[in-house]
């Protein structure tokens, strides 16, 4: 698969080096090609670095690491990411005290699928630190990490799941681009708990499902009044 950094900063830099790591063409993206080219050789399997333009043309799928800066004030024309797989890893600023205010009528994912309507924007790995990724995919892959998935495209949804599954997590499927509004509250929560509450940037969150009770000994679910 080709793959686009648009944004080469911490996260365009891990994600794009465990990719390339597992055979796909990279090219980091950068404002500045230097930056793209030191990221390319840090990565080596014959990856490519580049300006964020040349990394929007070059991929099937676009990694958009770029926070708060919208796309067409990042490449010269947005229409080259038409019909490709997008994915938001973005988290809103953490404000002072971790005072976050009401849950968001808006995601930054549907914020950025709106401003690129033509492009498969897909929801994924905002909910841990980039300390995570220097684990993969060995031996992350031995905690069951989930990456939450939200798109309103079932088909680059499941392109992601194979690139978050080969680099050793868990894809987990959270419907439609609306639910990015709930994982990127995880994301708010999970950089509280790294930070506010001092976890440190291993701390993450999953979901997993739990083998089922067979004896029911505190009477089962009963119906709710
Ligand atoms: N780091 C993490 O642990 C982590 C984890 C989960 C999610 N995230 C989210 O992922 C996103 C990226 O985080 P990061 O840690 O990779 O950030 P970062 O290391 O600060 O990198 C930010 C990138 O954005 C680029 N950029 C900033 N303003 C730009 C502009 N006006 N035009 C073009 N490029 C611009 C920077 O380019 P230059 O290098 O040219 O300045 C840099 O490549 C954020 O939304 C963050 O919340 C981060």
């Amino acid at each position: 698969m080709r793959i686009g950094i648009v944004g080469t900063g911490n996260m365009g830099r891990s994600l794009g080096i465990l990719w390339a790591e597992q055979g796909h063409e990279v090219l980091f993206g950068a404002r500045d090609a230097d930056k793209g080219a030191q990221a390319a050789e840090l990565a080596g399997h014959g990856a490519q670095g580049g300006t964020d333009d040349e990394a929007a043309q070059f991929g099937d799928v676009i990694l958009y690491a770029i926070r708060g800066v919208e796309p067409s004030a990042v490449l010269s024309s947005t229409a080259v990411l038409d019909g490709k797989v997008v994915i938001d890893c973005n988290n809103r600023e953490i404000p002072e005290g971790y005072a976050f205010g009401p849950l968001m009528e808006e995601s930054l994912a549907e914020k950025l699928a709106s401003q690129i309507p033509q492009a498969r924007v897909v929801k994924a790995f905002n909910t841990f630190a980039q300390e995570v990724f220097e684990l993969s995919p060995e031996p992350l892959k031995d905690h069951a990490v989930s990456v939450f998935l939200c798109s309103d495209d079932a088909d680059a949804k499941q392109v992601v799941a194979g690139l978050a599954e080969q680099i050793g997590f868990v894809p987990t499927d959270c419907g439609p681009l609306r639910s990015a509004r709930m994982v990127e509250a995880l994301g708010d929560f999970i950089r509280f708990m790294i930070g506010g509450m001092k976890r440190g940037p291993y701390a993450t969150i999953s979901v997993h499902e739990l083998p089922e009770a067979t004896d029911r000994r505190l009477g089962g679910r009963q119906p709710g009044s």
